[in-house]
């Protein structure tokens, strides 16, 4: 796995810009007991949008023929499960920073369609990875009240789930950037 170009420090600047605390590691690492036996129901409704949304399913196609590639969806959806469990592990480490620049080159030219050696389109273009920011933590919030949390609890879960995947789709843009604009 490639070494992030961006510090921990940076890392810390950017997430106190973005109000990012002690209190959102604290919901985060809630919602793990909450979400470790939903993933899978989870997923159903993650992947049920983007299958219903031809301008996203478009990335998982294959390049020549234009049709899903089932196969890749399958495999990227596993670790998909594995992320969703790590985000709510709230882990800020140097290894977690390192696979988010791992994700975000994944989602580029760089190493899309590498891990999974698939004939897939070359890019996810990079508009796109903010926007889902949206659907992907708005999807999970009736998860979060499914264990018997208190609405205030749900609601700091939500919070502090939506600003790491903002946060982490920010990390993810770095290799789309011109050096040094970053
Ligand atoms: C907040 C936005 C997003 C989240 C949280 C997210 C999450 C993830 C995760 C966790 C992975 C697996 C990383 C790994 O290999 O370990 C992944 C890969 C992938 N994502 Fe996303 N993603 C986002 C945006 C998008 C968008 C907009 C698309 C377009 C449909 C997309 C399509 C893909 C594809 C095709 C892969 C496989 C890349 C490859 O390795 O070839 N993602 N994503």
């Amino acid at each position: 796995m490639a070494r992030s170009p961006f510090s921990l420090e940076e890392l810390k600047l950017l997430q106190q810009a973005m109000l990012f605390g002690e209190e959102d590691i604290k919901y985060l690492r809630m919602s793990y007991a909450i979400l470790k036996d939903q993933t899978n129901d989870i997923l159903d409704v993650w992947y049920g949008f983007v299958g219903a949304t031809p301008q996203l399913v478009y990335f998982f196609s294959n390049k020549n023929t234009g049709k899903l590639d089932g196969e890749y969806l399958a495999k990227v959806r596993e670790r998909f499960a594995a992320w969703i469990l790590q985000t709510a592990e709230a882990k800020y480490d140097q290894q977690w920073l390192d696979y988010q620049y791992e994700i975000g080159l994944r989602h580029y030219t760089t190493k899309k369609n590498k891990t999974d050696n698939v004939n897939s389109v070359p890019v996810i273009n990079f508009r796109y990875i903010p926007a889902l920011t949206i659907p992907v933590t708005t999807t999970l919030k009736p998860f979060l009240a499914k264990k018997g949390a208190g609405a205030e609890d749900v609601d700091k879960m939500y919070t502090a789930w939506l600003k790491s995947v903002l946060l982490q789709s920010i990390l993810w843009g770095q290799p789309y950037m011109k050096k040094g604009e970053y």
